[in-house]
């Protein structure tokens, strides 16, 4: 098959690598980036430009389409490549806004009967206020719309969660802070469940954590995630078969009863409370950086998976998964997530002997490689425990060098 990869981060680059392993398909992406590049050619198309993606699928007679973000999925870009002839890897704007609606996605769950926080939806800072009360530290408050990980919010008083509601409802988000929710907080582990879909059949893939926080030991500001491992060291009573049956099935029956055909990743963000797994919240595309660490595991052919999903076609119940661990560790540049400089050569990729290098934000200046982004990069190993997969992982990465680099040394190894 020529399948086209939309996207540019890390996560593009674990499903391109992903994609070639079989030798079956070739591939394009756009826009991409210089890791991609070694497997796909790129195109610089962006993921906003929906007419400018279907006509590249077209004219490039593409068989299929994988979306890697949600912002065009959300726009449509799904329906449009499916108007046009071409199958999509990826849910049309209705299923989208299981991640495009934090409301939505309540409704659906509770609907469906799926286990969730209990949440209320708000319009005007007044009464969100008078419901948070005096026990602000008891709820989660976030924007409903897509506001790129920064929309959720766990404050410590009321004081805090006034200014945050002031904050929303004043339009720091756009359209995302017109509503908001107030859910309850819940308490456990965290757990990353991605399920390939196809309509109401669904394949879950191995389960994994992400680390999101930047500093050590779960400190400092949110990121876009630091690390991965999968499967987590533990799962709690949460199991691949409960997923199924209880999480991602459910809800796919619900979308079908309600017209929508889901064909795509859905992901559900677990918490592993006392009661059982609770989903946090839902997104309707791969996670990043957990794909970095689920795919190198997963031994079917990825393309024929997507290509049957976005049919609408039977899945294998079960996927061939290596045995074992895999671990990823994001190498970022110093100051993110905040202000960081760009533009430092990286050596030492081509000492990489053991483990395979995830691009996300790398340049290419006067021919070599160079840091480009806040996430430059992630180095991903497996092993046949965890702390084999760590150990590895960390010795490769430790053979990367560019000038403010900085990661995390305790993935995996905190929670
Ligand atoms: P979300 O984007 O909804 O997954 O939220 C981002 C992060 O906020 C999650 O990964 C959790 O760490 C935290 N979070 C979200 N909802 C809740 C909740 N109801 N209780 C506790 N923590 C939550
Ligand atoms: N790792 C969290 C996400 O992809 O949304």
């Amino acid at each position: 098959m020529i399948i086209l990869v939309v996207g540019g981060g890390g996560r593009e680059h674990a499903l391109a690598w992903a994609l070639t392993r079989s030798g079956d398909h070739s591939l394009i992406c756009a826009p991409g980036n210089p890791g991609i590049a070694e497997i796909a050619k790129l195109f610089p198309v962006k993921v906003s430009d929906t007419d400018g993606l279907v006509d590249l699928a077209v004219k490039e007679k593409v068989d299929l389409v994988v979306v890697g973000p949600e912002v065009p999925l959300v726009a449509g870009l799904a329906d449009e490549l499916r108007r046009a002839g071409i199958p999509c890897f990826g849910p049309g704007a209705d299923g989208a806004q299981l991640e495009g609606s934090k409301w939505f996605a309540k409704e659906i769950m509770e609907s469906a009967g799926v286990p969730t926080a209990s949440g209320k939806v708000f319009s005007d800072a007044v009464s969100a206020r008078e419901y948070i009360g005096e026990d602000a530290c008891r709820y989660v408050i976030k924007a409903d719309g897509l506001a790129a990980g920064k929309g959720v919010f766990l404050p410590d008083d009321s004081v805090e969660a006034g200014g945050i509601l002031d904050e929303l409802f004043s339009g720091k988000f756009g359209e995302s802070g017109t509503q908001v929710i107030i859910e309850e907080r819940l308490e456990g582990r965290e757990v990353s469940i991605l399920a390939i879909c196809s309509g109401t059949d669904c394949v879950i893939l191995p389960p994994s954590r992400d680390h999101k926080r930047l500093g050590d030991n779960d400190t400092g500001p949110n990121t876009g995630g630091m690390g991965a491992v999968c499967p987590p060291p533990e799962t709690g009573n949460c199991s691949w078969e409960h997923a199924r049956t209880r999480i991602i099935q459910p809800v796919l029956s619900e979308l079908a009863s309600r017209g929508i055909d889901y064909r795509g990743v859905l992901y559900a963000g677990l918490m592993i409370t006392d009661d059982g797994p609770k989903v946090l919240e839902f997104n309707v595309r791969f996670g990043d950086p957990e794909t970095q660490a689920v795919l190198p595991l997963v031994l079917d052919d990825l393309g024929e998976l997507c290509f049957s999903a976005a049919m609408g076609g039977t899945l294998p119940e079960h996927l061939a998964v290596e045995d074992g661990f895999c671990s990823c560790v994001v190498m970022a540049s110093g100051g993110y997530p905040g202000t960081y400089e760009k533009g430092f050569p990286i050596t030492g990729l081509d000492k990489i002997e053991d483990a395979v290098v995830f691009h996300a934000g790398t340049a290419i200046e006067n021919g070599r490689f160079v840091t480009g982004g806040g996430r430059v990069l992630s180095v991903a190993s497996i092993g046949d425990t965890l702390e084999d997969s760590l150990d590895r992982t960390y010795r490769e990465l430790e053979k990367i060098d560019f000038k403010g680099k900085y990661y995390r040394k305790d993935i995996g190894r905190t929670v």
